[in-house]
């Protein structure tokens, strides 16, 4: 006889444990022990949270190379409660410890089947045992995240839900509830997102508020509300967001740092539509001209354009309007960003006025209340949902359909994936849903939100994804003060290092990449289902080499983690100042000058109602969660301990970990920390 020894470790979340009686078979190269019941005695201490306990498995021989372990529950007196297991570890009479990581639930009556740690691409998965478990696991996955009928066949027309004709396809889920459990928030993040969307309204006093249709009285009244609502880890930067909110520097200093900092780009040729003179900047420009600056590289732009033509929504019984804005801005001596020159409308003409900072005071001050409205909607919309969000769920898809548990890309990409499912399908039942938040209180909800969706996913490329081109693209590589740009290209390079060395451990040539059917199949997914098949995105439909791969991969994990983080995390800090971040706006974009006064620009601005909304929401989208885990934490053991990933892993850590002296940032007069490592989440969670 020989003993295999099993330690069974019980997961730590809440209801992890179980009285059921659980089952254990050993399935090795050479043979299969038997099903052995890991507790015989009658109320033993059964697997409560967090628990270890260890085990004896008898066999008569050697099983060989052991490949896979099979967990199976019964119910203990009729109680049919769920079991959430950690990992097993197998110690094998010749003293080897395997580890088979499982992270998952296990119901009564039901099976799983968990290989070992160790990685395989598919082509080295020889043994037929393997393969088949393999295949099967895939088979199942399908059948979770998509449909397969009875007989395997994959129903082509149900596989991905098309939510919007010309959008990334997503997962069928109409409700989290219905989704499996492993994908699904744990009882901690579902008991904090429920109880922040249920009483964000009340716990920020507001809730008498928000039903009011009133234009606010003075700005005084809005810095009352919110002057109640600054927790202590942001109060800092909102006072100083309230204070400088008006001034040109700030406002130059959003384009680059602020929630949107994708959009500005250097302007070597004016836009035909965009007539600025030398006469019109002279004043902002000083003794330098406007041609020659240009050719300096010292004028940006942005251009609002994919807002053309768009209505705005109907808020509180209100028409909102959306304006398309194209905004001309200067570096000047002192590195400053600065605006000089704003056109509200794509069609320039007479009644389409360029603003100038030379303007009356409160003419600049609405153009420029009109550019941060079109902001709030390019953002949540554009850059926040569709490249964040709905990017990372096409990943996610393609991942858990595509790559079977021992794939070592399944292993990377596990921790990258976490709740996204969950999250997105929270967002479209609760924000963009006919009677989500987005709909109600925001100009860009409603009947125009799709068509915006589809022209953001029309503009969609590759190279738009990957900071390093983006940052080339925009000709944004010598502009001072970028915050973002550098802490982005840390993250990104530390990312890029991380995959690199991952991923050639395990493929040793291109010839690796190129017979990886089932990675070959992951790709072509993301660019069928996520990229609509448009080969102009630039998005690969096939890997061809190793470098090719990684890059990919350091985008896919960059996007989850940093670039969510950058759009996301300051969504209050930056808005909840309302002013700064208008939701949508009540009067039609002033077709002349000198017609604006401080009245009108309240009657422009959201009414109270709309809001102490929009607060609540951004506040709920900016809170952290109870159960995050930050950039680099891998708290499921994945990977074979002691492997090449797990020292890689660790040095990865210790990377970042170095990081945050660099990337903090806090001497400066407003820090910028969204891409401080311990603030960035490893997934698209929130
Ligand atoms: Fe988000």
């Amino acid at each position: 006889m020989v003993t295999y020894e099993v330690t069974v470790h019980t997961g730590t979340r809440a209801l992890a444990g179980t009285t059921s009686y659980i089952y254990i078979q050993l399935r090795g190269t050479e043979a299969e022990s038997e099903e052995k019941i890991l507790d015989q005695a009658y109320f033993s201490l059964g697997f409560s949270e967090g628990s270890v306990r260890t085990f004896k498995v008898e066999c008569k021989a050697s099983l060989g190379e052991l490949i896979h372990v099979k967990l199976s529950s019964k119910p203990f007196m009729g109680l049919d409660n769920q079991w959430y297991c950690n990992k097993i570890l197998v110690t094998t009479p010749e003293d080897d410890e395997i580890l088979f990581p499982c992270y998952r639930w296990l119901g009564c009556e039901e099976k799983l089947v968990l290989r070992h740690a160790k990685a395989s691409l598919v082509f080295q998965d020889t043994n037929p045992i393997a393969q088949r478990h393999r295949m099967r696991q895939l088979e199942e996955r399908q059948e979770i995240f998509g449909f397969v009928d009875s007989k395997h066949r994959v129903n082509e027309q149900r596989v991905w839900k098309v939510y919007v004709e010309g959008l990334p396809h997503a997962n069928h889920y109409e409700s989290a509830l219905d989704m499996p459990a492993e994908v699904r928030f744990s009882y901690t993040k579902t008991i904090d997102f429920l109880y922040n969307l249920g009483t964000q309204l009340i716990a920020m006093k507001l809730e008498g508020l928000a039903d009011s249709k009133m234009t606010w009285g003075s700005f005084n009244e809005l810095d009352r509300i919110l002057c109640e609502n600054r927790n202590k880890t942001i109060a800092c930067f909102v006072d100083y967001v309230q204070e400088h909110w008006d001034e040109d520097e700030f406002f130059g200093y959003q384009f680059l740092n602020g929630l949107c900092p994708m959009m500005i780009q250097r302007c070597s040729k004016l836009p035909e539509n965009f007539p600025v003179t030398e006469e019109m900047v002279k004043d902002s420009l000083g003794r330098n001209r406007l041609e020659v600056e240009m050719k300096k590289g010292n004028i940006f732009l942005c251009d609002y354009k994919m807002l053309d033509g768009l209505v705005g929504n109907e808020v509180h019984g209100r028409k909102q309007y959306l304006t398309a804005p194209l905004v001309l801005l200067y570096c000047d001596s002192n590195d400053m960003m600065l605006p000089i020159a704003i056109q509200l409308g794509q069609k320039a003409g007479n009644d389409n006025p360029i603003f100038l900072p030379t303007d009356s005071k409160t003419d600049w001050q609405l153009a420029k209340i009109y550019v941060r409205a079109a902001e709030f909607s390019v953002h949540e919309l554009d850059f926040h949902l569709l490249r964040t969000h709905l990017m990372a769920e096409v990943f996610t898809m393609a991942t858990l359909r595509n790559l079977p548990s021992p794939h070592p890309l399944y292993k990377l990409l596990l921790p990258h994936i976490r709740y996204t499912h969950q999250i997105n399908i929270m967002a479209r039942n609760q924000l963009i849903s006919n009677d989500g938040s987005i709909t109600l209180y925001t100009a860009v909800g409603g009947d125009y939100l799709p068509k915006l969706l589809r022209r953001a996913t029309a503009s969609l490329t590759y190279s738009s994804l990957c900071l390093p081109d983006n940052i080339s693209e925009r000709g944004l590589w010598k502009v001072p003060n970028y915050h973002y740009r550098d802490d982005g290209m840390k993250l990104w390079n530390i990312i890029y290092e991380f995959v690199e060395g991952v991923l050639t451990h395990y493929y040793k040539s291109d010839g690796d990449v190129k017979k990886d059917s089932e990675l070959q199949c992951w790709i072509k997914e993301i660019f069928c289902k996520g990229f609509l098949k448009r080969k102009s995105t630039g998005i690969p439909q096939s890997f061809q080499a190793v470098k090719d791969l990684v890059k990919f991969v350091t985008m896919v994990i960059f996007t989850a983690s940093a670039q969510h983080a950058s759009v996301n995390n300051g969504q209050f800090e930056f808005g909840g100042w309302m002013p700064n971040f208008p939701s949508g706006l009540r009067k039609p974009p002033p077709k002349e000058k000198d017609q604006t006064t401080k009245d009108t620009i309240l009657e422009t601005l959201p009414d109270v109602g709309t809001t102490v909304h929009t607060m609540a929401v951004l506040r709920l989208l900016s809170s952290i969660s109870s159960d995050h885990y930050p950039l680099g934490d891998f708290p499921e053991e994945w990977f074979e301990v002691g492997s090449v990933p797990c020292k890689l892993i660790k040095k990865f850590q210790e990377d970042l970990k170095s990081l945050p002296d660099l990337i903090k940032n806090t001497k400066l007069e407003l820090p910028y920390t969204f891409l401080d490592p311990e603030n960035v989440d490893n997934s698209v969670a929130i």
